[in-house]
């Protein structure tokens, strides 16, 4: 009987994780790649959908990096096949909105967040690799959250966003908890344990989340007011 030792179960949960993530970053394409369908439907700025539409192929390109860093951590890994990409219709801009705040605003800060400190605990050379391409692009898709909100925070009242808030955080945060499936320490292979994630969560909900959609809905709809 082959037993395991213990860099192999390492190895291999940490494998686990990256497919679990190569599976979100496909849905993240569907979600970016339908937004910026509709963002074009409700004729928003253009720069915002190809934003948009770039994050999608970004996103593609993530999947197929957790993919391969999945096989090179444990060429025996059961890969299954990639999902296919879902295409979500937006039926009116709030829901367009909705979507674009509930991504940029805030999974992709969390997501921005966590990368942060994954880079710094990283040591494995091909997962240091793949955190470094992906936390660079993160960081651009989070912005098409807060450019879609400033865009449409400018024209009209869209406080109804704080109530929405929170369910938005809560399924971010569960996403980002639930692919921490083992209670070891797999930081070297860029895995947070789930304690560390969620103090860093709370964190950016509280410090970054939070303030910036006071500052741009709570400004604009001073601003608009001042102007009646
Ligand atoms: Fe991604
Ligand atoms: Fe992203």
């Amino acid at each position: 009987m082959l037993l395991l030792g213990d860099g192999d179960v390492l190895t291999q949960s940490a494998a686990s994780t990256w497919l679990f993530r190569r599976d979100i970053e496909i849905e993240a394409a569907s979600m970016f790649h339908s937004m910026a369908e509709a963002m074009r439907r409700f004729s928003w700025p253009s720069a915002l959908a190809d934003a948009a539409r770039q994050a999608a192929r970004d996103e593609i390109h993530h999947a197929t990096l957790c993919e391969t860093l999945v096989l090179s951590l444990d060429p025996e890994h059961t890969v299954h096949e990639m999902p296919d990409m879902r295409k979500l219709v937006f039926e009116n801009e709030d829901a367009l909105l909705y979507t674009a705040v509930s991504v940029g605003c805030v999974t992709e800060s969390m997501s921005a967040a966590l990368l942060l400190r994954m880079r710094e605990t990283t040591t494995h050379s091909d997962c240091k690799k793949v955190v470094r391409q992906v936390l660079q692009d993160e960081i651009g898709h989070s912005r098409i959250g807060w450019e879609a909100l400033r865009y449409c925070s400018a024209n009209r009242s869209v406080r109804w966003l704080y109530e929405a808030l929170p369910t938005m955080c809560q399924s971010a945060r569960a996403e980002h908890i639930e692919e921490i499936g083992f209670s070891g320490d797999l930081s070297t292979y860029g895995i947070l344990t789930a304690p560390e994630a969620k103090a860093i969560l709370d964190q950016t909900e509280l410090e970054v989340i939070l303030p910036g959609m006071r500052s741009l809905i709570d400004d604009n709809c001073d601003e608009r007011q001042s102007l009646q």
